[in-house]
């Protein structure tokens, strides 16, 4: 077997993530390799504390990029704040609550689920409910933006409504951040993590985190070490803590943190304001095209996504093949229903630098000359 350099196609990212990268942060993903302790890089460090302040609208003092994908940042949030003698309400809508569950149960503590249907918001009176009937509860976790579903629930009254009950708040982000508004200190929420390669449009492997003054002091004051080392914010503080003398922890992710410096202050350039209003406006644009090709979308109008769009198989499509074709044919990316969806659904994703009108008429046309080559019923 003959082994040469990887050269990946090109492709047009339309999934539920990675989305396309703007050549700017692809260059910054070039840039030379300095020591991760290398006083320049630390001044790199502090910029990148504090756009992720913005990109999370947060004066949160612990605002770092785990260094590994979205799922470390979900294992961060719970390894740091959960311990074995607590309960934890876990809001499950889709893929990516259940994931939860099983880190909280992976701390040895309980879990309380309040489930919805797969396609449905977090249901704000089950989880009162469910407030109700278990007091002394330490934290409620639920997911801001199911990749799974295309479902956007409430974090702001969730946030509130886990506040009256004196629990802290876990969001998970991963999907909404940069994408639609995220307001981390006006929700108050308490621990949150997104990653990188969705609505940031920066190279997967990195996962925001930011944890309110009151989770720090919960992490600050366990009863036994975080069970993982190499995410005990503890420790980690001591490497993106404030102040020039940084300690080792590991050794950082150089170049990908450049990209993320750069993807970024690209999205502090756009604003987010704007960001999110573009999102937003190629969403429709997106979904008035399905709806005049005959599709619909899995989602009530007031909970969807914008930047992630489930969209019904018409009857009699086999949605792997257009998938396949849509790649193989057009070089774009969508993608599947993942488990009670699966074969249902199409999820087309419009994060980041994937949300332009391009990428919209693009796949609008591509998915019309299939269908109609497949005798679908579009019109
Ligand atoms: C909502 C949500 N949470 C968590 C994750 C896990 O992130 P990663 O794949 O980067 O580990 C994903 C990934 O798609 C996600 O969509």
């Amino acid at each position: 077997m003959t082994i040469r350099s990887f050269h990946p196609p090109l492709r047009i990212l339309m999934g539920p993530g990675p989305s396309d990268i703007h050549p700017r942060v692809l260059q910054a993903l070039g840039r030379p390799v300095i020591g991760h302790l290398d006083p320049q890089f630390i001044v790199m460090m502090d910029e990148i504390k504090a756009l992720l302040q913005y990109a999370f609208q947060t004066e949160n003092e612990l605002t770092l990029p785990v260094s590994a994908p979205g799922s470390a940042g979900m294992e961060t949030c719970f390894v740091n704040l959960i311990e074995a003698e607590d309960t934890v309400i876990v809001c499950v809508n889709g893929v990516f609550g259940a994931r939860m569950v099983e880190n909280v149960q992976r701390c040895g503590a309980r879990a309380i689920l309040v489930e919805d249907d797969w396609g449905k918001p977090v249901d704000l009176n089950k989880l009162e409910d469910a407030l109700k009937a278990n007091p002394g509860v330490k934290a409620v976790a639920f997911v801001h933006a199911e990749t799974s579903t295309g479902v956007r629930s409430d974090a702001q009254r969730i946030a509130k409504l886990v506040r009256e009950y004196s629990a802290l708040s876990i969001m998970d982000a991963v999907t909404s951040l940069g994408g639609s508004p995220v307001k981390i200190d006006e929700w108050q929420i308490d621990a949150c993590y997104s990653a990188t390669q969705k609505c940031l449009s920066c190279v997967p492997g990195l996962a925001p985190v930011t944890f309110s003054p009151r989770a720090v002091e919960i992490i600050k004051g366990r009863n036994h070490k975080v069970q993982s080392w190499f995410m005990d914010l503890n420790l980690i503080m001591g490497y993106w803590g404030g102040g020039q003398v940084r300690s080792y922890h590991h050794t950082a992710p150089v170049n990908a943190l450049y990209a993320l410096h750069e993807s970024l202050l690209m999205l502090k350039d756009e604003g987010l304001e704007n960001a999110w209003e573009r999102h937003q406006r190629h969403h429709l644009a997106l979904k008035d095209g399905l709806h005049d090709l005959g599709l619909d979308l899995l989602v009530d109008e007031e909970h969807r996504l914008t930047q992630l769009n489930a969209v019904l198989v018409p009857d009699g499509i086999d949605e792997a093949v257009v998938r396949k074709r849509m790649l193989n044919e057009y070089g774009i990316e969508i993608g599947a229903g993942l488990g009670a969806l699966a074969g249902k659904i199409w999820r087309i994703g419009l994060m980041g630098q994937s949300a332009t009108a391009q990428h919209v008429i693009l796949c609008l046309a591509a998915l019309k000359c299939i269908l109609t080559d497949m005798a679908a019923p579009v019109a």
